[in-house]
């Protein structure tokens, strides 16, 4: 439990708020953020940040609830997007255009052209043909792009193989040893302009080592370049930091981001800006999924508790077998038994944790804990579950920042045929 989601009497409680008020309010499933928790993890970067030329973009492919962008836009983040789609939110939620930098291996020609018009502070480009592309469109508006190169260090992360990014078999980034020829092919190329470099190993990295290894890596391509004549301004040493779900121990923000900067200043890199781009670890534990308890079904195997939530809310325990802790949200004085709290979509990876002993009656509150990345963003409408609701908590105040989806909603598009 963190300091913003702690036990009132007993009830756990968001800030000032107690979780079941929300339900009670709002309904289940709910995800539930806590705008103190968000502020402190920003906090966190922007304190190793500090006098240090450094930038934050928050990655928001993590949680991208409008609300969310709002609190880091006003904190002064910048953001990492992926998709047309995510730039189209941070400027509905009032986020600087001139402070994103756009990732990802596939960008369409039209999210390229929506960037370019709204002057995107670099493009994080992966591939020969995607710097091609992003070229033939810039001279076509009449633009130049800024590009910084997505380097694969073939560094291992150590994670978990669906999350880890930076190692040879991966589709993402540059290999190393093609990495000069391409910088040279990009600085070529008339309507880009080369500002930078990136990369980014995976994610849910609980140690500082594979990161310093990996930006001695960028830092030699850096030296290497400016020998050519090719200066750079900006590093970008990616996200990926991890979280505590239940016993990991993660370096603290601070701690992690100043011992890569004094990493950048030893050498001698001082003078060029350097890009965090963290998103599990801004909004990880700043939310939980807030859900009740239908059945108890005992089972000769197992114990099964069906709550409100499934896999469709949250798609991680089904897609990576990850833990979420999972607190009951009123205590109650009886003898724990062990369950497997599971949803109920018609698929046995349907579950959300694995032998948990609670006590527990139907009708009682649980919160899945550490569900504020990845959550919302990977849900889905599978069995046609209308999406949760989201709730953000500030200090006493509760505000919905997304209204649960109706289920009509989800076929209001769809046609029948004629006859
Ligand atoms: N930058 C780039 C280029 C990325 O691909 C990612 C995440 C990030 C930054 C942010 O990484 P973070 O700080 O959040 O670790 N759905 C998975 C995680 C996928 C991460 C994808 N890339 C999960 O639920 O664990």
């Amino acid at each position: 439990m963190t300091a913003f989601f702690h036990r009132q009497d007993g009830a756990l409680a968001v800030e000032q708020v107690p979780l079941a008020r929300i339900a009670a309010e709002f309904g289940t499933p709910t995800y539930v953020y806590s705008r103190a928790a968000l502020t402190a993890a920003y906090q966190a970067y922007a304190a190793a940040c500090k006098g240090r030329n450094a930038q934050v973009q928050y990655a928001m492919k993590a949680n991208s609830n409008l609300a969310v962008l709002q609190v880091f836009a006003k904190l002064g983040a910048g953001f990492d997007i992926v998709s047309g789609g995510e730039l189209k939110r941070v400027l509905a939620a009032g986020g600087d255009a001139r402070k994103v930098v756009f990732s990802g291996v596939g960008k369409s020609a039209a999210e390229m052209e929506l960037a370019l018009s709204h002057d995107v502070r670099c493009f994080n480009v992966e591939s020969i043909p995607e710097l091609d592309r992003l070229n033939e469109v810039a001279g076509r508006v009449g633009k130049r792009a800024r590009v910084s190169l997505r380097v694969n260090p073939d560094v291992d992360a150590k994670t978990h193989p669906y999350i880890s990014t930076g190692l040879k078999g991966n589709k993402f980034g540059i290999a190393f040893e093609d990495v000069l020829p391409t910088y040279r092919a990009a600085a070529a190329l008339p309507h880009l302009e080369v500002t930078g470099i990136d990369c980014h190993i995976g994610s849910q990295i609980t140690e500082v080592e594979p990161y310093l290894e990996a930006l001695d890596k960028v830092l030699d391509v850096v030296e290497a370049l400016e020998r050519e004549g090719i200066r750079l301004e900006h590093i970008d040493v990616g996200g990926g930091l991890g979280i505590t779900y239940t016993d990991e121990t993660p370096p603290d923000i601070t701690g992690f981001a100043t011992t890569l900067l004094e990493r950048v200043a030893a050498r001698g890199h001082g003078h060029r800006e350097v890009l965090f781009e963290p998103g599990r670890s801004l909004v990880g534990n700043a939310g939980v999924l807030l859900t009740q308890v239908e059945f108890l079904k005992p089972g000769a195997a197992k114990n099964f508790c069906i709550v409100d939530a499934a896999m469709n809310d949250l798609a991680r325990p089904a897609m990576y077998e990850a833990y979420h802790r999972i607190e009951p949200v009123a205590l109650r004085d009886a003898q724990p038994v062990t369950y497997d709290i599971v949803g109920p979509v018609c698929e046995s990876g349907d579950w959300l944790g694995r032998d948990r002993a609670l006590a527990l009656e139907p009708g009682d509150l649980l919160a899945v804990m550490s569900a504020g990345a990845y959550g919302f963003t990977m849900s889905s409408n599978y069995n046609t579950r209308p999406r949760a609701a989201e709730v953000m908590v500030d200090c006493a105040n509760v505000h919905l920042v997304r209204e649960r989806e109706l289920v009509e909603d989800l076929f209001r598009d769809e046609r029948l045929l004629q006859d």
